[in-house]
């Protein structure tokens, strides 16, 4: 047993069982043992990559989306730039260098860097300078415009998991049995904030909630709306949670969620509806595949362009990455866009009106 599933072990055996959620901030987050707090787990030597870490162009084109939604806002000369969970800073670096050429974009923007890992908060200091940039633990806000990306930050918050049964819910949560982990269920109990699920639903089907991800939407969603500002959410998941997507993953397989507690990635998949729902009264844009977005921002000439000047193995690699984050059996499809924006205004480049 390592040292984090010795305390969780502890922690049951004093208090009782755990949500998912409680289990998921202890493995990700707990200041010593954590997952995040201890490594940096992206990358081919890690446990996952991510579409930053695929190509420039991911972070290139988000950036420009970025940029043109800024002048379409007027120019506003100051406002936050504002990245969650940035990983090794890849994505903000790529849009800096992608934004040079926007005239006033660089000197207006106030970056903030929202990370929990200090691990990984060094990585991106390195990765941004010569920038000036403040890094926080919190979305900490001030009342000015707000231009924020976040790419599989969503899918590392906490979700609750419940089971339906009849027209209430049971909890999954994890105990003990024996000295190991195991899921369990709670008695039956009725959650409103899952009313609206009773019409979507049969008995036995699971759906998830993440109370962090809609708190931070609302936050987003409601200072968007007021001092104006876009947020590009990108993530894998879909419109509406249902089904269980919590899983782990350790050297790019999947592995049990309950084993080896703190030294695998956990994630559950993005109820995006959740999200657009918690920001309003913010506007938020259809879902849109990311192939599809990245195919209208103009990926296939940004490859082009950057294909004529590699050769042999380099432009194997880089049509692979291309592939990569834009073919429907590969990223294209299970990950999804969208933006969240000032009721009336238009949605950034790439993404049309929700309905
Ligand atoms: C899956 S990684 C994605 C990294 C990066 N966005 C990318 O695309 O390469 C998740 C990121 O979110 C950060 N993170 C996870 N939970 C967080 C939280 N509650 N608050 C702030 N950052 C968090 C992690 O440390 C990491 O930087």
């Amino acid at each position: 047993m390592n040292p984090l599933e010795a305390i969780i072990t502890r922690q049951i055996a004093a208090t009782g069982p755990l949500t998912l959620a409680d289990y998921m901030s202890i493995c990700l987050q707990h200041a010593e043992h954590g997952y995040y707090t201890t490594r940096d787990p992206l990358g081919t030597a890690g446990d996952f990559t991510t579409a930053p870490e695929i190509s420039q162009m991911f972070g290139e084109l988000l950036g420009l989306s970025l940029a043109q939604t800024w002048l379409e806002a007027g120019s506003p000369e100051r406002f936050t730039l504002a990245e969650l969970g940035p990983g090794r800073g890849t994505l903000m670096a790529d849009l800096l260098r992608a934004t040079r050429g926007v005239a006033g974009f660089h000197s207006a923007a106030e970056v903030l860097m929202v990370e929990s890992s200090p691990v990984l908060s060094a990585r991106q200091q390195e990765a941004l300078l010569p920038h000036r940039a403040t890094w926080s633990s919190q979305l900490d806000l001030t009342g000015q415009p707000l231009f924020l990306i976040a790419n599989e930050f969503f899918d590392a918050l906490p979700v609750r998991q419940f089971i339906r049964d009849g027209d209430n819910w049971r909890e999954r949560v994890i105990g003990l049995e024996g000295d190991s982990l195991a899921f369990g269920l709670t008695e039956v109990s009725d959650y409103s904030f899952l009313t609206h699920r009773l019409a979507d639903t049969q008995d036995g089907d699971i759906v998830e909630h993440s109370a962090p991800s809609q708190a931070i939407a609302a936050q987003i969603g409601q200072h968007i709306a007021r001092h104006g500002g876009v947020a590009l959410l990108v993530d894998y998941g879909d419109w509406r949670s249902k089904g269980d997507t919590f899983q782990a993953l350790k050297a790019h397989e999947k592995v049990s969620p309950l084993h080896n507690a703190g030294a695998a990635d956990l994630t559950a998949h993005v109820d995006f509806e959740a999200l657009a729902l918690a920001a309003s009264p913010a506007a938020s844009s259809a879902l849109t595949p990311q192939g599809v977005f990245l195919e209208r921002l103009g990926i296939t000439q940004r490859a082009q362009a950057l294909a004529s000047k590699l050769s042999g193995a380099a432009l194997e690699s880089h049509i692979a990455a291309h592939r990569r984050l834009t073919h429907p059996e590969e990223m294209g499809t299970l990950f999804k866009v969208m933006a969240l924006y000032q009721s009336g205004a238009t949605p950034p480049a790439g993404l049309n009106h929700g309905t």
